[in-house]
């Protein structure tokens, strides 16, 4: 009897081990089992969460794609969707009655003309509201790679010409996302600056060009938001794609600049998969089987060797723990739209451009006066750009029915013009709603070509109307570079307009006011005299009409200023000699291969230390109000500099004003620009007659430039000087100070060009 019981007991708890045991062997994925579940993965399932996979058991229609669920281990399928101005899914979908309509906000050259980081985190946050209720986990954005050229198609996607400016916004807006637990994507890693080609196009820089230009932006956001994820991009950097790239995704972000998080692939078709994961890239999207079937065969084969598998499927698990399907967050699919749309609005307005105001032409106060509106972009206005960064939005506010909703009357017969030739148009333009059929309105908007001008009709509008505006567009996007005729420059048309429309309303000594619907920079030196008022209205998001009221009324003090330099002619960029010509270049130079031989000297950076003529600087604005600089003031404790100055209002709006600090460093081995962004800061809004002390913080480590020879950043020691500016043209004071010992810090030597590039030099 007693041999019995005793049997039973050893057999219970052999059993109870055996359960254990076998619960051992498989755990479940939790924040604390990431190690017990990679040790328990199958080289099988190893590979399989390495590509991505549309096999879920939760779609979200047209988000972009999916990591692979592994139900045996609990983990989940997470889920990717575009970015980066706004979330971007299906509107409207079978067998159901509600929509899921995403907000169209400003996109990212509005956002950085704003220079303000406490709103782009808070775009950030609203956008992120909307990833995580409507199910998705990492939205694809920002991007920030540098305005190298203005006919790159998606750099109204990007932030600026500056890496200071695009680094500190960008890592503000990962910031905003990453606060409401969903993830951020910085794209696209690295160097991808044009579109031509854009899946195998070489770009060739040197190493101070990358880590002080192209990179920099990146690091940035790696040290101040680490974000979730980072793209790599599909072009070739120093002879080799990012996605594979070694020196890239292991020896700089991660040895270099400490990235914990996971890299993933831009959505390429495969390339050689175990280099990609030799290179440090986690993993590789959309995803196709033979990808992870490579994997498995070569660590098979003793190719690759599993401990590389290991680390990207690591950092796979610990990216997926933080995610909201991880967690089985409830979505409502019920995201705050009505607040978010009128932060979309309220951003427009923190981030257009007043280029021009002669003789206080606005604010127009007098809602009473009546306004013939020209050009065809302000019937069909640009809202967002195309291609993967266009969001689907519930409507577009033209900017003729902003005007309207201000309380302005619009000329009826001149509305009435314009309104059948956007309906002739868009018949006759054979761009095709979108192959998804989806509503033409919510996928993209070609800007309308300009409507000829006729002379009578502009002299019959200056007599019966008290103010003209004219709107002049522009969209582009991904897939496409931009043109120089007919884009960069003004069409004959668009000329025509102009003159037409300026010589009779001055004649009448009525003004003109012209707004710039466009996402990069267009020629503006040639025609800029004639119109009385410009703003640059960027692409502001699906409340575009609204908010360019807002501006034109003074509802919203204009505070933007240009993330970018506006050239005279488009060939006094010195990009432009290494730049395709879209439509013409085929193969060879700037299509397989581009030199970055401008190399470090992009934007200002060339233009102030050329002493080149320029038509607008970069960061440069005006306001409907005036401010005075005094006070500035620099100390220094423990390599951390701070730089304030009291600015006042001296006009007779309210208005804000933004500070730019730029240094200029003493003579050293390298040649140094003129001067260089370090730090900036927004005013917030101050009343006529009041004061604020704006503060901005750098550190030692940022005087420092890349000496490519002993692979460091080096801070000459020597007398530097900070300028307190609001544009790099209009300094306002200046500081000299002393950094009395060498700055040094070593990095990894790594993304070397392969051959020789012809680099500028002064
Ligand atoms: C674009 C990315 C985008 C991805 C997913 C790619 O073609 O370059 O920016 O995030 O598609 O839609």
């Amino acid at each position: 009897m007693i041999k019995t019981k005793r049997t039973t007991a050893f057999l219970i708890s052999l059993l109870v081990c055996t359960g254990n045991l076998l619960a051992q062997k498989v755990p479940k994925l939790t924040a604390n089992s990431v190690e017990a579940v990679l040790a328990a993965m199958t080289l099988e399932e190893k590979a399989t969460l390495l590509a991505g996979s549309a096999a879920t058991t939760r779609t979200i229609p047209d988000a972009a794609g999916y990591s692979a669920p592994i139900a045996r281990l609990g983990i989940p399928a997470t889920v990717f969707s575009d970015g980066p101005a706004g979330l971007r899914i299906r509107p409207l979908r079978d067998n159901d009655q509600a929509t899921y309509y995403c907000t169209g906000f400003p996109c990212g050259v509005l956002l950085a003309s704003s220079w303000d980081t406490r709103l782009v985190s808070e775009i950030g946050r609203a956008m992120g509201n909307e990833v995580k209720e409507y199910g998705v986990d990492v939205l694809l954005g920002p991007g920030v790679n540098i305005l190298r050229n203005p006919l790159n198609g998606r750099n109204f996607e990007y932030y600026s010409e500056d890496p200071i400016l695009a680094g500190k916004l960008g890592a503000s807006m990962v910031n905003g996302l990453q606060s409401m637990g969903i993830g951020a994507c910085v794209k696209h890693f690295a160097a991808n600056n044009q579109e031509k080609n854009r899946g195998a196009n070489d770009a060739r820089v040197s190493q101070r060009a990358l880590r002080e230009i192209y990179l920099k932006p990146f690091e940035i956001c790696v040290r101040e938001s680490n974000p979730w994820t980072i793209m790599s991009s599909y072009n070739r950097l120093n002879g080799e794609y990012t996605q594979e790239n070694f020196d890239l995704l292991t020896l700089i972000l991660r040895n270099d600049w400490l990235y914990k998080g996971m890299v993933m692939t831009d959505w390429s078709d495969p390339k050689n998969t175990s280099k990609q994961v030799h290179a440090g890239n986690d993993l590789m999207m959309p995803g196709f089987k033979s990808q992870s079937d490579q994997l498995i065969a070569d660590v098979k084969s003793g190719k690759l060797v599993e401990k590389e598998v290991d680390a990207c499927v690591r950092r796979m698990l610990e990216y997926i723990v933080k995610t909201p399907s991880f967690k089985s967050y409830s979505y409502s699919n019920k995201p705050d739209l009505k607040e978010h749309a009128r932060l979309a609005r309220l951003s427009g307005g923190e981030g257009m451009v007043l280029l021009k105001n002669d003789a206080a032409t606005l604010p127009l106060k007098n809602t009473k006066q009546t306004i013939s509106l020209f050009g065809a972009t302000s019937y069909q206005s640009i809202a967002g750009g195309t291609g993967s960064g266009n969001v689907n939005k519930p409507y577009i506010v033209d900017i003729s029915k902003g005007l309207e909703n201000a309380g302005f009357t619009l000329d009826p017969l001149l509305n009435r013009i314009y309104t059948d030739y956007k309906t002739y148009q868009n018949v006759k333009m054979t761009q095709d709603p979108d192959q998804n059929g989806w509503p033409f309105i919510s996928y993209r908007r070609p800007a309308l070509p300009e409507m000829e001008m006729d002379k009578a009709l502009a002299e019959r509008q200056a007599a019966v109307t008290d103010l003209a505006i004219i709107t002049l567009g522009r969209n582009s996007g991904e897939g496409t570079d931009r043109t120089v005729e007919g884009d960069f420059n003004l069409t004959p048309s668009e000329e025509n307009v102009l003159t037409s429309v300026c010589d009779a309303f001055h004649a009448k000594h009525k003004k003109v006011v012209v707004v710039l619907n466009i996402g990069s920079t267009i020629e503006t030196a040639s025609w800029k005299k004639l119109p009385d008022a410009v703003v640059v209205a960027w692409i502001p998001g699906m409340e575009v009409g609204n908010a360019v009221a807002d501006v034109l009324t003074g509802k919203t003090s204009p505070s933007g200023r240009l993330p970018m330099t506006f050239p005279v002619n488009y060939s006094d960029i010195p990009s432009s000699k290494n730049f395709p010509v879209e439509g013409i270049s085929q193969s060879g130079k700037d299509v397989d291969y581009t030199n970055y031989e401008e190399d470090i000297w992009v934007g200002y950076r060339y233009f102030s230390t050329a002493k080149k003529e320029v038509s607008y600087p970069f960061g440069y604005g005006l306001s409907y109000t005036t401010f005075s600089y005094a006070n500035a003031r620099l100390t220094q404790h423990n390599g951390q500099w701070q730089a304030s100055v009291r600015l006042t209002n001296t006009g007779k709006e309210a208005g804000k004003e933004v500070v730019q600090l730029y240094i200029k460093a003493p003579a050293g081995d390298l040649k140094k620009p003129a001067c260089e962004l370090k730090a900036f800061a927004k005013s917030r809004m101050l009343a006529p007659g009041e004061s604020q002390v704006v503060v901005m913080t750098f550190n030692t480590s940022d005087l420092a430039s890349y000496h490519e020879t002993v692979s460091s950043w080096i801070a000459d020691k020597g007398i530097y000087t900070a300028f307190f500016a609001s544009s790099v043209a209009d300094v306002h004071q200046q500081i000299p100070f002393k950094l009395a010992k060498t700055w040094q810090q070593k990095t990894t030597n790594a993304l070397a060009p392969k051959v020789t590039i012809n680099r500028l030099a002064f």
